[in-house]
């Protein structure tokens, strides 16, 4: 039975998941180490509410297992040493450099993890692939295990990672399914029963389901390049909506009642953001390229340019409807992170709107429940489309929603928050430029009531 296990990667995955673990299992240890410092200090910090990631319920989990059976360390060989099976949860971004960049997954920190592992072990362990990874992964870091390790057993198992940020704890409490895939050898039956185990502590069992490594590693990119896909499909129609007088939101829950297509992830936007949809179905593509797979390769590459689409014509729009210039003018941003609920950014639609009407001199004004302007800055500066002064002097951000609006030409709602809906929009209005316009990136806001105070609206997907 495993007593000790090691998550390697303390971020938005390795943190909620191995807190849940260690909360309903506080028969097992969980040590989750990471190189980055701050972020395990604040992940120890003694005010729970100040752990690194914001995700609702998460700082309860934290403050019941941490120090029990749940430990954040920097101390990475003492807690591989210790464990009996060892998750490895670092970032697999996208390669930004040699042969596959813009496309392959950058495994970079996977081999380093495989090589320090195969180093430090002096006893058999069970490693859980938990990053999302390229299928076949399992067989270079079975490589790296036994060609440069001392002798020791290993077992690799592929466990992705289904959670959604923003109801991650949710997810992990009640997943739909977990997905454990092992070796088909006796050996391998045996580890994945050991991780079924440990789930078993409160996933009910017709809902893990173990399968061979390779279906297991597909499954997780499959998992992503389909709900994405939902989402530029809905998003491809939205633009034929405003074209036609059709309304998005009436087609997405005429089809959504098909209980075929069902109604979950048809909500037309400015756009998917976070870190996984665009790398997950660049990593896929290119996997298909590399098998020669052509036509497959385009067919799911077409999500990311369709995305890509949604999001410049958001931003054009803007631009159109405001005269054709943004010069000078200021436009007020209600919300920067990729979706509601969460304080991460990563290829949020907001970044790339910004950019384009920064692009066009406009300045903009940012109001964001839980994202800061370092980290706003942060993102513009990363893209390297102008200096970092000239994003500072271009984005502000504000503490206020109503401060963001103040004297603004237009809004623009870039994430659902749901505290967006209960503003004084008769209040908003009164202090803003005139026309006033809000251009709804997230169809939440109330058309029909905000005409009425004076605005001019308009959403995605509807006249
Ligand atoms: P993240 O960037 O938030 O966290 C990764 C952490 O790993 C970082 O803190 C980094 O410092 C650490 N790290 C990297 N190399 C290390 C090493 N050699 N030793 C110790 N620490 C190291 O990333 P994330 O969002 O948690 O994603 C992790 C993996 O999970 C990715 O493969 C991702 O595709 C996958 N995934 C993410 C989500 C999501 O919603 N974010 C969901 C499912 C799967
Ligand atoms: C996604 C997958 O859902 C999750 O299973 C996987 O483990 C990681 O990747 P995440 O990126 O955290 O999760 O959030 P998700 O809810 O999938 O949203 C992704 C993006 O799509 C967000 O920008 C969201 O706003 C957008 N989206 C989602 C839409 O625009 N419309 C929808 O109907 C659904």
């Amino acid at each position: 039975m495993i007593k000790n296990i090691c998550c390697i990667g303390a971020g938005y995955v390795g943190g909620p998941t191995m807190a849940v673990i260690a909360q309903k299992c506080p028969h097992i240890k969980v040590t989750v180490v990471d190189l980055n410092e701050k972020r395990i200090a604040a992940w120890n910090d003694k005010y729970v509410n100040n752990i690194p990631i914001y995700e609702p319920g998460l700082s309860d989990v934290v403050a019941e297992a941490r120090g029990r059976n749940l430990f954040f360390s920097t101390e990475v060989d003492k807690a591989i040493d210790e464990a009996d099976m060892i998750f490895i949860s670092v970032n697999t971004p996208t390669k930004t450099y040699g042969v596959g960049k813009g496309m392959a997954a950058d495994l970079k920190y996977i081999e380093l993890c495989a090589r320090q592992i195969a180093r430090v072990a002096k006893n058999d362990k069970i490693v859980v692939e938990k990053s999302t990874l390229p299928v076949r992964t399992a067989s270079a870091i079975k490589d790296i295990l036994d060609n440069t390790g001392n002798g020791v057993q290993f077992q690799i198992l592929s466990n992705p990672e289904f959670l959604a940020e923003g109801t991650a704890v949710e997810d992990l409490f009640a997943p739909d399914r977990v997905l454990i895939g092992g070796d088909t050898t006796p050996e391998g039956q045996k580890a994945i029963q050991q991780l079924v185990d440990i789930y078993a502590n409160w996933v009910p069992n017709d809902k893990i389901l173990t399968t061979n490594v390779w279906s297991s590693e597909l499954s997780k990119l499959t998992a992503n390049a389909f709900l994405a896909q939902r989402v530029s499909s809905i998003n491809a129609l939205s633009e034929l909506c405003e074209k036609t007088g059709a309304d998005v939101n009436e087609v997405a829950k005429a089809i959504g009642l098909d209980s075929r297509i069902g109604p979950k992830f048809l909500k037309a936007s400015v756009g998917f953001g976070g870190s996984c949809f665009q790398k997950d179905i660049l990593n896929l593509v290119y996997i298909a390229k590399s098998y020669g797979l052509n036509e497959v390769a385009d067919y799911w590459e077409q999500v990311v340019i369709m995305n890509d689409h949604q999001k410049r014509r958001f931003a054009k729009n803007i631009i159109k409807t405001l005269y054709n210039t943004v010069s000078g003018k200021k436009i007020a941003f209600l919300g920067w992170a990729f979706k509601k609920d969460t304080n991460d950014t990563r290829e949020s639609a907001a970044i790339f709107v910004a950019d384009d009407l920064l692009s066009e001199q406009a300045t903009v004004t940012v109001y964001d429940p839980k994202v800061d302007s370092a980290q706003i800055q942060f993102d513009l500066n990363y893209l390297e489309t102008r200096s970092e002064e000239a994003n500072n002097k271009g984005v502000q951000t504000v503490d206020n929603p109503y401060e963001a609006c103040k004297d603004a030409h237009a809004i623009a709602v870039l994430t659902e928050w749901d505290e967006f809906k209960t503003y004084d929009w008769q209040k908003i209005y009164d202090n803003m430029l005139k026309p006033a316009f809000v251009f709804d990136g997230r169809n939440i806001l109330n058309k029909e009531e905000l005409e009425k105070i004076g605005f001019i609206y308009q959403g995605i997907g509807s006249r």
